[in-house]
């Protein structure tokens, strides 16, 4: 399908963002790139398949991420935590420093399957390789084979709704022992994998 595809009728672009902004999620940044990391906050993340494992991230074709994506062949997840709006913010920022200076001031470790930057003190992280990408539009859509992943369910999740951050109601759900693994400094850089 092209991108000429999604494109009748000519959008309202302000009300359709105002509609789907409706639907609450959580917030990631995606990352990629080893030496020179570039990252985006992204709330497009989806799970899509157990068995295998992967997952699915759409990022706007004009980012500097999407580019790295492709040429690098992998990516990195960060679930944020209820206290990491700031990096939420930071990474949305178009104004945001590049290149080195990017990740200079964001405390991140290497995911232990690809290299890809996993922020520290994420609510949950996935470690990706690039299965295929698809045209989505103005966005490209990545699908990703989780090689590692690990959470800190402890924490509570930060949430996107309407256009605004929030914490999550955590005292209102059970939590999930099972889901905790190591943090990723603490990983053994293989225990994990998948
Ligand atoms: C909560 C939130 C979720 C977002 N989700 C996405 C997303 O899934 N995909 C995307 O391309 N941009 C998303 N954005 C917008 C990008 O983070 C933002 O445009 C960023 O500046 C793009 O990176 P760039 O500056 O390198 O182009 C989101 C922004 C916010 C605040």
């Amino acid at each position: 399908m092209t991108a000429a595809a999604f494109s009748q009728p000519p959008p309202d672009t302000a009300r359709l963002r105002s509609v789907l902004g409706q639907f609450a999620t959580g917030v990631t940044v995606v990352a990629a790139g080893g030496k020179t990391p570039c990252g985006m906050t992204a709330n497009s993340f989806t799970s899509v398949s157990l068995d295998p494992p992967v997952i699915l991230i759409c990022l706007t074709r004009d980012s500097e991420l999407c580019e790295a994506v492709l040429r690098e062949g992998c990516f990195a997840i960060s679930v944020l935590a209820a206290g990491q709006e700031d990096l939420a913010r930071y990474f949305a920022n178009h104004a945001r420093p590049r290149g080195a200076e990017e990740f200079a001031k964001v405390g991140w470790s290497p995911g232990p399957g690809t290299g890809a930057p996993v922020l520290d003190d994420a609510l949950a992280w996935f470690d990706c390789a690039l299965v295929t990408s698809h045209d989505g539009g103005d966005h490209e859509i990545f699908l990703g084979s989780v090689l590692a992943s690990g959470a800190e369910p402890q924490r509570d999740a930060l949430l996107f709704f309407r256009g605004g951050f929030s914490r999550s109601l955590h005292d209102a759900v059970p939590r999930s022992p099972e889901a905790r693994t190591p943090s990723l400094a603490r990983l053994g850089k293989s225990d994990d994998r998948q």
